[in-house]
């Protein structure tokens, strides 16, 4: 038995605190009685209804993906572009955490676990990502201090936590960069680049909390152990 919200929140219909506010405006019903009680508890069993329809709960299946560029990290895409979806052979309704961009390649975890996916997205749980980033220019070094102290985009301060220079090559015109931030924000590190007057020609997620992509080539996936998975629940909670 466990408690209503968290029967909801892990089915991914939405997250824990948005599934309170639903019981308490009598929007869900367990085995047809409308629940107002926070503290109801329930099984996997019982026939719950949110909003008027039926919640699915289903096995729990976890995903590392390493995302090809040219693809989107979407469930679907309203113009008919491929998702990172239809690489995964799976009967689950699976869905990514966080998003990567159509021409980002790297990790990406999908999963129906959504209780996970809202804790991995919460900004209050700072979940560090390392990147690389391909830049077809010799950058000025000077850019590594100005992003770790940060850059004011759109009215907001977006900074590295960490940066370095991995290869930079003034006759080939092409530098190579580390970078490892632990927001999420659209577009954020093209943006940050742009900030500075860098176009980013490439770039790749390599790692997420302390998940990498070794064993894995482009387009491949394997599922997370049941020890990662607790991993992954113990750095957040
Ligand atoms: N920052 C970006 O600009 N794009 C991504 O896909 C990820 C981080």
């Amino acid at each position: 038995m466990e408690r209503l919200q968290k029967i909801i929140a892990n089915s991914g219909y939405c997250s824990r605190r948005k599934a309170e506010e639903l019981i308490s405006k009598g929007l869900v019903m367990v085995n047809g009685k409308t629940i107002t009680d926070l503290g109801t508890k329930a099984s996997s069993s019982d026939i719950i209804t949110v909003e008027g329809k039926a919640l699915k709960t289903e096995d729990k299946e976890y995903i590392l993906l390493y995302k090809p560029r040219g693809i989107v990290s979407t469930t679907n895409d309203d113009k008919g572009r491929k998702t990172v979806i239809s690489l995964i052979d799976t009967d689950k309704r699976l869905y990514p955490v966080g998003r990567l961009d159509y021409d980002t390649s790297g990790l990406l975890i999908l999963t129906n676990d959504g209780e996970l996916t809202n804790l991995l997205t919460h900004p209050k749980n700072q979940i560090t990502k390392e990147y690389i980033v391909k830049i077809d220019e010799a950058v000025n070094p000077t850019l590594i201090k100005k992003l770790t102290l940060g850059v004011i985009i759109d009215g907001e301060k977006m900074k590295a936590d960490r940066i370095k220079i991995k290869k930079l090559d003034k006759k080939k015109n092409k530098t190579i960069i580390e970078i490892v931030l632990h927001e999420g924000k659209y577009h954020e590190i093209k943006r940050m680049f742009e900030a500075l007057g860098y176009k980013v020609s490439s770039l790749k997620r390599e790692k997420y909390a302390f998940l990498d992509l070794k064993g894995l080539t482009s387009g491949e996936y394997r599922h997370l152990t049941i020890k990662e998975v607790k991993k992954l629940y113990s750095i957040i909670k």
